[in-house]
């Protein structure tokens, strides 16, 4: 006896309906409803806040134990469509949750990588934006800025100069969700060009800007990270397929050296929330029409999963006192890559440092004590879901444990006031008048 509908229903899974066409508002909070109902076990949906036409801000949370963090496991998240116009990183991050819980338990590397990592998924950070915008259209439309016509990428505190202005709630929502986590690595998806753009964004003499460039101590980090998203695409990696006349040597660039930017959400993430954060440009036409939409998830389907795994690199542990206690607020960083904020230990002790294989010399520092320093060596090939593993028990005679930590927040902005002054407008740069010109902008 044959029973097709009890079959169809049997064997379809209720996701698999996920199409490729532009989910609005309503049809994405559908499909994120449903993944979260039928993979409760490894999802988690929440809303981190709401835009100004009170969209809901969601965020999906794959992993193992979707509701809270562990020791041990990374933050990682993608953050799309914070230019309501660009949207293809919009719809591959919905595809991206689908494959990622349709293949739990089937494919090893994504089996792993649930078990390994806590991977926060933003599809939209603009979703009056992409409202706004009626229909396909490659270049720049009115929904690229949130409904008070703030472009998101410019409306963050910047550390160089003083970003004055109105700060936005879809900025702000993203900025306390910072603090609720301690995110490792993030990428933020757009388009209107194709390319991995690292920090800075933005940037004084001390950075490089006198050549042109803008860089962080974790320039190597950085260009890594970069080229793991464009090496695995294969038009982002030519560098030269979007007709905007920028030439990208293998499909990655400095920000800065692309066009400077005051405000961005990348330098904010490496600067103010200990995160590592690249823009990707996924697609030479901002808002492609959806017959498009199967090709580019192929052509960037490798390059998501490989750039979630990254968040492995280098080494990770916490930090403990004589008597096994975890300490909160302790300064771990490599001595010679100092972040303008210090990086500290959260609230369970914990540090994550992404680095590329060799020897580091780390430097834990209790603040009103001395420096620790205690070597590590991150050898080749070992990433397998963990970074290198090393606890620090710091040596102290006393309670260690009960010793007032300052509150170390970071000085007052901009934060290279007294560094060489700099304007990013009176860069020379004959394409970033182009740009300002053409109103063609893209990060
Ligand atoms: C170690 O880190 C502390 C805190 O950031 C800093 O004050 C000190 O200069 C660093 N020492 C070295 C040798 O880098
Ligand atoms: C790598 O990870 C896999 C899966 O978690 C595990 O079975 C294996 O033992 C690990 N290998 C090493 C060398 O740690
Ligand atoms: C540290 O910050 C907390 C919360 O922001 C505040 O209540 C406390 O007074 C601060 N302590 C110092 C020493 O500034
Ligand atoms: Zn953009």
């Amino acid at each position: 006896m044959d029973f097709p509908c009890l079959r169809l229903g049997l064997l379809l899974p209720l996701v698999a309906a996920l199409d490729f066409s532009y989910h609005h508002q309503e049809r994405m909070e559908e499909f994120l409803k449903t993944v979260a109902q039928s993979y409760s076990s490894i999802t988690h949906l929440h809303s981190i806040g709401k835009s100004v036409e009170g969209r809901n801000l969601w965020v999906l949370v794959v992993g193992r134990f979707p509701k809270t963090h562990r020791v041990g496991i990374p933050e990682f998240k993608y953050v799309a469509n914070m230019h309501g116009d660009e949207t293809v990183g919009r719809e591959l991050l919905l595809h991206l949750i689908d494959y990622l819980v349709t293949n739990d338990g089937k494919d090893p590397d994504i089996t792993n990588l649930i078990s390994s990592t806590r991977i926060h998924i933003m599809p939209s950070m603009n979703p009056d934006g992409f409202e706004a915008v009626k229909k396909p259209d490659c270049y720049y439309s009115n929904g690229r800025e949130n409904r008070n016509n703030y472009d998101l990428n410019r409306n963050f505190p910047d550390a160089f100069v003083l970003n004055d202005v109105s700060r936005q709630p879809e900025t702000v929502a993203v900025m306390q969700w910072l603090k609720t986590e301690t995110f490792v690595l993030s990428a933020n998806l757009h388009g209107g060009a194709l390319v991995a753009s690292y920090p800075f964004d933005n940037g004084v003499q001390a950075t490089g800007t006198l050549f042109s460039r803008s860089l962080t101590p974790d320039d190597d980090v950085f260009q890594y990270l970069a080229y793991t998203y464009a090496s695995r695409n294969i038009n982002m990696k030519k560098g030269d397929q979007c007709k905007n006349k920028v030439k990208f040597p293998n499909g990655i660039t400095n920000g800065y050296s692309w066009y400077p930017i005051q405000g961005g959400m990348q330098d904010y993430n490496y600067i103010w929330a200990q995160c590592f954060e690249i823009t990707l440009e996924l697609s030479c036409c901002k808002y492609p029409r959806e017959e498009k939409l199967p090709s580019f998830w192929n052509s960037n389907k490798a390059s998501l999963i490989e750039y979630m795994k990254q968040v492995h690199l280098g080494v990770k542990g916490q930090v403990f006192d004589q008597n096994g206690n975890p300490l909160p607020n302790v300064i771990v960083e490599v001595q010679d890559r100092k972040h303008i904020c210090p990086y500290k230990t959260n609230k369970f002790g914990e540090y994550y440092l992404l680095l590329l294989p060799g020897s580091y010399i780390i430097n834990v520092t209790v603040p009103g004590y001395d420096p620790y320093f205690t070597e590590v060596f991150i050898p080749k090939k070992s990433q397998n879901f963990s970074a290198l593993t090393k606890d620090i028990r710091l040596p102290f005679q006393g309670q260690l444990n009960s010793i007032q930590v300052s509150n170390l927040s970071c000085p007052t902005i901009p934060l290279y006031r007294d560094l060489p002054g700099h304007s990013a407008a009176t860069k020379p740069s004959l394409f970033l008048f182009l740009v300002t010109l053409l109103h063609i902008f893209f990060k």
